[in-house]
């Protein structure tokens, strides 16, 4: 590995996107203290136990607790700290602007806790927010409670971009790392954290990297809709999707990725983000017509799969229906913004009683839906059903065949495109 700047770094909350970038900073050899105001996650954090499902995260997590990681629920001791990331959520409100106050709390926190230093800190945003958050509310808020000598502190903006159940791999081989700062002085500190990756390095304004962060999603999930409006064409004029966009794919100006027409985007950030990036453009004067039709397009999806089942079987009500998939993607146990989630309220509004399997979200989803009838395999819950919608692209459900011939009717619906046996019907192909 290249580099030899080791860091004492802290991280601020111990989610997703912070117990990844602790394990990994931590991986890479840094000094890591998690600070998680959930007394819960920071014993199990201790424990090298990480309290979500990520691949990879329970190896290196179980390294470096108790070596070079430790987790509390408290700010004492990140006056140690050259750089502080900033990683708890940044939710939705009612409206769809994005929820600072766990930003504006975490950063309250960091500069009473600072306020005893002398020594140069870099407090860094990882968090998702909209442009301006870092020198509007962030920088103010520390430098409020900090209360002396701001020269002493940098502010960086340093956006996520990692892909849940892939978040390892993404975290430690990035495509590149975007760091906007408020000096060359804090860009050299954050550039430091990554020394020993392989990426280009974009460093640019706090603003700038705030809107990198949006834009990127709001392209992507402006794919995925893109491509779901062609599938559902497609689907009308008879033609295969996928094989309409593996040709398109093939142009390298366009890429084959995100290309996948399905049931739509959800997880805690496409949804949230594109919404949030709707909001910020409002509030500036303009009319975001197209981030509104991504949006409105990716809510239709869940409901033309209820469409295809009804057209299939016809009234629901009684009618047992096994519901492949609960995660809002594979490799995850998050349920946030699943598409499952409105295909079974429908589901559920029609009068079907609901068969559910999946290999990690079950737990989760128990919480959202706590009576369906969950099981802990693809066969069980196919087990005399009158239809079955998959709805999670879990690289096992490939290898389903004689588990349909338990079902009462054999009508299989995909919303993603997983399954190799015959007589599937897709979503919209
Ligand atoms: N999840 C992803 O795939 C992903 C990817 C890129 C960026 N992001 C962004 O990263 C941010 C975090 O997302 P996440 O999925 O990790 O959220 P999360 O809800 O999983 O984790 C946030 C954590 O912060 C803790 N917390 C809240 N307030 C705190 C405080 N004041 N001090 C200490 N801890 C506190 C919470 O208890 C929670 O454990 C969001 O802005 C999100 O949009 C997420």
């Amino acid at each position: 590995m290249k580099g030899d700047n080791i860091l004492k770094i802290s991280v601020i909350g111990g989610g997703y996107v912070g117990l990844v970038t602790a394990s990994c900073f931590a991986e890479l050899g840094h000094t890591v203290r998690i600070i998680e105001i959930d007394n819960k996650k920071a014993d199990l954090i201790n424990a090298g136990k990480p309290p979500i499902y990520e691949d990879k995260l329970k190896g290196i997590l179980h390294k470096a607790a108790g070596r070079n990681l430790s987790a509390q629920s408290h700010y004492d001791g990140i006056e140690d700290s050259e750089i502080i990331f900033i990683c708890v959520g940044t939710p939705p409100q009612d409206d769809g602007s994005a929820d600072l106050r766990y930003i504006s709390s975490a950063a309250d926190s960091i500069g009473t806790a600072l306020s005893k230093s002398d020594q140069y800190h870099v407090i860094t945003v990882k968090s998702t927010v909209p442009p301006g958050t870092t020198e509007s509310v962030v920088q103010p808020t520390v430098l409020k409670s900090f209360g002396h000598h701001s020269s002493s502190l940098g502010f960086c903006m340093n956006p996520e971009f990692l892909r849940e159940g892939r978040a390892i791999d993404d975290f430690m081989h990035p495509d590149r790392i975007v760091i906007g700062g408020d000096s060359q002085n804090a860009i050299d500190v954050a550039q430091k954290a990554y020394e020993r990756l392989e990426a280009p390095i974009i460093t640019t304004s706090l603003k700038a990297a705030e809107m990198i962060k949006y834009t990127s999603n709001a392209f992507l999930a402006t794919k995925i809709s893109f491509s779901n409006e062609i599938g559902n064409i497609c689907k009308k004029i008879g033609i295969d999707v996928y094989d309409v966009m593996k040709g398109v794919g093939y142009d390298h100006r366009i890429n084959p990725y995100f290309l996948n027409a399905g049931l739509g985007f959800g997880g805690s950030c496409f949804p949230k983000d594109v919404m949030a990036l709707i909001r910020l453009a409002e509030k500036s004067g303009e009319d975001p017509v197209l981030l509104k039709s991504v949006i409105d397009v990716n809510e239709h999806q869940p409901g033309r799969i209820i469409q295809v089942l009804s057209r299939r079987i016809g009234d629901m009500k009684g009618k047992k229906i096994a519901v492949l998939g609960l995660a809002f993607k594979d490799n995850t146990d998050d349920i946030r913004d699943s598409r499952a989630i409105p295909v079974i309220e429908e589901l559920l509004q029609t009068g079907a009683t609901i068969s559910a399997y999946d290999p990690m979200a079950t737990e989760t989803m128990k919480q959202v839906f706590p009576d369906l009838m969950y099981h802990s395999n693809a066969g069980d819950a196919l087990d005399g059903a009158d239809a079955c919608l998959v709805l999670t692209e879990w690289p096992e459900f490939s290898d389903l065949k004689d588990e349909f011939n338990r079902m009462k009717n054999q009508v299989i619906i995909e919303g993603r495109k997983i399954l190799s046996c015959s007589g599937i019907e897709g979503v919209c192909w």
